[in-house]
């Protein structure tokens, strides 16, 4: 790495941000094209958000992660937040575009991309999803648009609810939901293309859960989940066992970042580069629990 007095200064704020695997994925993919730039993890506590965002106005700073529990607070701080942006009220990216701060999200970009990556164009198919977190909303927002019919299962159904009524006002009566349910999960994996887990079940130290018993997997179906650590969840091991096809939440990580890069850099991002420091930087930490 050679730092000049010329080199641009990207990062991620968050808190905790020790485990982010952004770093090694963004200067991964600096180096390979030989672009001037670095990227930096910033622990940011609550309180200090609009003091980071001063700082990145005040030093320059040409582009930034957001990553929990920020999400939310700096659109507060942005000149301008794009319309995905705003309807999740999620903001994971910033560009500092000559002085003016830009918002975007680039999470369910992410989730899009991964899916199209595998081989599978979602334009028309049936997805199930477990989850209306952030996450699972900004996967909904996105898949929304193309997809035949989502059904949104979550175990808070005030949550479902709402992300449900405010999907449907927006794009047609094509979401439905339900409650968190052997019983409901089992009979809309029936007719699901596609099966998302938006949850945090199965992260480590949990790995050993799955929110979906194995029979009811299917070599028709695309798995995706949401979770990168373990980078093999239980689902994921499941759902391969069956002849499914899996895609880890290693993936959606990637495409999300590779997005951000397009929209700092306007380059095409490296993918197999980012994928392979991802990857790499998921191995070490294993390796020092
Ligand atoms: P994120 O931004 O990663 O989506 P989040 O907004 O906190 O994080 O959402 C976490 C999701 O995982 C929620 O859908 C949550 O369900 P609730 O809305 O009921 O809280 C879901 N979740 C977390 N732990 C779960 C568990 N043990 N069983 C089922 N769902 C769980």
């Amino acid at each position: 790495m050679n730092i000049t007095g010329k080199t641009r200064v990207f990062g991620v704020i968050g808190d905790p941000i020790e485990h982010s695997l952004s770093p090694a994925m963004q200067n991964a993919a600096f180096e390979h094209l030989k672009l001037d730039c670095v990227f930096l993890a910033f622990k940011v506590k609550p309180a200090e958000v609009e003091n980071a965002l001063r700082g990145v106005r005040g030093l320059g700073v040409c582009g930034l992660n957001v990553t929990m529990p920020h999400k939310n607070a700096v659109i507060a701080y942005l000149d301008e937040v794009d319309e995905t942006a705003q309807f999740l009220s999620s903001v994971n990216t910033i560009l500092n575009d000559n002085g003016k701060l830009r918002g975007f999200s680039t999470d369910g970009t992410g989730a899009l991309n991964a899916l199209r990556e595998s081989g599978l164009e979602p334009h028309g198919k049936k997805v199930l999803l477990l989850g209306a977190g952030g996450a699972a909303k900004a996967i909904a927002f996105t898949l929304a648009k193309e997809a035949e019919t989502i059904v949104i299962l979550n175990r808070t159904p005030e949550k479902t609810k709402a992300l449900t009524e405010a999907l449907n006002a927006r794009f047609g009566k094509k979401v439905k939901s339900g409650a968190l349910a052997s019983d409901v999960m089992k009979k809309h994996m029936q007719g699901a293309d596609i099966l998302i887990n938006a949850t945090s079940v199965g992260m480590h130290p949990h790995a050993e859960q799955s929110l979906v018993a194995p029979e009811w997997l299917k070599p028709e179906l695309t798995v995706m989940d949401i979770v990168y650590n373990p980078a093999e969840t239980k689902l994921a091991k499941d759902a391969k066992a069956a002849g499914a096809t899996v895609i880890s939440g290693v993936e959606m990580l990637l495409y999300q970042g590779a997005a951000s890069f397009k929209i700092w850099t306007d380059c095409k991002a490296p993918v197999e580069v980012m994928r392979k420091a991802a990857l790499n930087q998921l191995l070490k930490a294993g390796a020092a629990k």
